[in-house]
């Protein structure tokens, strides 16, 4: 069975204080009402090391939104995995649509980093996800599996474990659309069936496959309800406690 997750995206909010206020207050709700799936927070670099030390690591896992195509060296204002590893951090999400469209992260580049993710001991949010022009010319299944095999199905299944697949259609990010269940579902097992094909149903059951797009407490129980949506990638729910808590309520 696939680990039922709730991640957020803090994407370039907060500052470090405020930053530390909404992980102490999250931390001290859910200490006291125990989430049922695991919780991911995945914060700007800055933070990190901070709410490393602020955060009970048994009920949150702590996440970067992004790391370098390279291991080290003269790459000035790259963070590497090691770094990111070094503060504390399990995760990284890697392949965001905000990291293609706007940083012109290609396949290629992406594959780099998720490699140097996994040598450095980070499980990946790894996002996929069509945009609005291309889920009106119905090529949504074949954007996602481009996206995966450009930069995920040169791993060998041992290394698969450590990918969670965010599907992330665009045109729902931060719009305020959210994707019906059906539609959510629909292309969730579709990516599943891909999964399969590549490395086999076992470790398809076992691939937890998150939904992400204006998520939110209302909306959260009917996707999460559905057999193939494994969880959410939060970006706007996750910055109050008491929309993200909501959201992570949905699995009681
Ligand atoms: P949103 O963002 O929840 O604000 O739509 C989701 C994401 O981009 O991860």
């Amino acid at each position: 069975m696939a680990k039922k997750i709730v991640a957020g995206n803090w994407k370039m909010n907060k500052n470090l204080q405020e930053g530390i206020e909404l992980a102490q207050s999250l931390n001290e709700a859910l200490a006291a009402d125990k989430p049922n799936c695991d919780v991911v927070i995945c914060t700007p670099f800055i933070h990190l090391a901070k709410v490393s030390d602020i955060i009970n690591h048994d009920i949150i896992n702590l996440g970067a939104e992004n790391c370098a195509d390279k291991a080290s060296g003269a790459y000035t204002g790259e963070v590497s995995a090691e770094m990111v590893k070094s503060t504390g951090a399990e995760y990284v999400i890697l392949g965001h649509s905000e990291r293609r469209e706007y940083y012109n992260e290609t396949p290629e580049i992406l594959k780099e980093k998720v490699d140097l993710a996994l040598a450095n001991g980070l499980k990946i949010l790894f996002c996929i996800g069509e945009s609005l022009e291309q889920r009106e010319a119905n090529e949504q299944n074949a954007v996602v599996k481009a996206e995966l095999e450009g930069s995920v199905f040169h791993l060998t299944a041992e290394q698969f474990a450590n990918i969670v697949i965010a599907y992330e259609p665009i045109w729902a990010i931060g719009t305020g659309k959210t994707a019906t269940a059906e539609q959510a579902e629909e292309i969730h097992a579709y990516i599943r069936s891909v999964v399969a094909a590549k490395y086999g149903e076992e470790v398809a059951a076992n691939t937890s496959i998150l939904y992400g797009g204006s998520c939110k407490a209302s909306n959260a129980p009917e996707l999460f309800a559905k057999p193939n949506i494994d969880g959410g990638l939060i970006g706007g729910a996750s910055l109050k406690v008491d929309d993200f808590k909501g959201i992570i309520d949905a699995w009681k």
